[in-house]
């Protein structure tokens, strides 16, 4: 077993211990995968300022994400087949955040339903929506979500076609995996992993398969979305399913000033500014670069998360001092359900306080609350102009 130190330490264990098609649908971006690389690398071009001499006892990450208590501000993120990176890992994951004190949310092409990660868990986690051409399925999914006490429903809005990922088409993606040559081949030297879905009823979508009309059977998320999802999404279909939901309302894939200012319009309580992790539109500017402008359109009218390129505690604090009040990651947690079940996301999530709550300290700071840009130093195209 290797000395796990870092976020990329899980990613290489990862890679060893899941399916070659799943270890491809996570690390990988749309067609060049430019924004995808940038996502990460820009994080990388933005300094840190050294302040010494400062009392440094008595630190704190704990903060609020849309009103609730965070141990620190980083949520899990909703990922599409979790539960294939890992038996029961919509499960597993869940129960990790929870007994951190970190928010988690379910996707809506999650592999457990609402109701498996509402019986194995305690608290309430958020819910993320797809939003699909039938209205009775998203009526009774918004009711579900309701039943089992989710305390806020993140909307994706980036996400209405998929954008092409080479490897995935290249790979026949399926949840289960088809019984090819080839995945039988690369199956056959994943045990840990094979051993895990065999003992688990939860091999596809639990949450369309019996619940959507007709639907007694998707394996492949490709499929589905084309066929299934509302392609005329607009911002009155969102006022309408903030209505239907009546509760705590993120809005997740905001990369623009413009969209931001209609999602403080439309009355949501937190935007999240993504790119869906490099997935969607390659092209797009990294979260991390467009957040700046969304914070001076913005900033003081909604609570700002960030989503896309986060894979350490430094990348988190970087984010929180220009303005984001929340974080969440997904292949950095992805990378340890894959490489260890539940202790693996509590590993990365580990990891990721560690590593923020020493690098606040050797910013000068004590209390997550207090960093602001100040501790930056940002190459052109980052600046805020508040
Ligand atoms: C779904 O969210 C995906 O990016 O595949």
């Amino acid at each position: 077993m290797p000395v796990i130190t870092c976020i990329q330490d899980l990613r290489r264990l990862y890679k060893r211990r899941v399916p070659k098609m799943f270890y491809d649908y996570c690390e990988s971006g749309s067609w060049t995968e430019q924004t995808f690389r940038e996502n990460s690398s820009d994080f990388a071009d933005i300094h840190l300022r050294q302040r010494v001499a400062v009392d440094l006892s008595d630190r704190s990450t704990a903060s609020q994400m849309i009103g609730q208590d965070v141990a620190m501000p980083v949520a899990l993120a909703p990922i599409g087949m979790a539960g294939m990176q890992c038996a029961d890992g919509e499960i597993k994951a869940a129960r990790a955040a929870e007994k951190f004190g970190v928010p988690s949310t379910l996707s809506t092409m999650s592999i457990c339903s609402l109701e498996d990660v509402a019986e194995a868990t305690t608290k309430p986690f958020w819910f993320q929506l797809y939003v699909m051409r039938d209205q009775d399925f998203v009526r009774d999914i918004i009711q579900r979500a309701r039943d089992v006490k989710c305390s806020a429903l993140v909307l994706t809005l980036d996400l209405q076609i998929l954008g092409q990922r080479h490897k995935d088409l290249k790979n026949g993606l399926s949840a289960p995996p088809k019984p090819t040559f080839t995945n039988i081949i690369n199956l056959a030297t994943k045990w840990r992993w094979g051993l895990g879905m065999l003992g688990t009823r939860r091999r596809s979508f639990g949450n369309i398969v019996g619940h959507a009309k007709g639907v007694s059977d998707i394996s492949s998320l490709m499929e589905w979305t084309s066929e299934q999802f509302y392609l005329h999404l607009d911002w009155k279909t969102v006022a309408q399913i903030k209505e239907m939901w009546g509760g705590p309302l993120i809005l997740k894939g905001i990369n623009d000033a413009q969209d931001a200012k209609m999602a403080v319009s439309i009355g949501a309580d937190a935007i999240i500014v993504s790119n869906h992790g490099g997935r969607q539109l390659d092209g797009a500017l990294s979260s991390i670069r467009t957040l700046s402008a969304i914070v001076d359109a913005v900033g003081d009218k909604i609570e700002l998360h960030l989503d896309s390129g986060i894979r350490s505690g430094q990348d988190v604090l970087k984010a929180l001092a220009l303005g984001a009040t929340g974080t969440y990651i997904g292949r950095a947690y992805l990378y340890g359900l894959g490489a260890m079940g539940e202790f693996g996301v509590r590993t990365a999530l580990e990891i990721i306080q560690k590593e923020l709550d020493l690098t606040m300290a050797l910013c000068g700071h004590r209390d997550i609350k207090t960093v602001d840009r100040d501790i930056l130093l940002l190459p052109p195209g980052f600046e805020i102009n508040r």
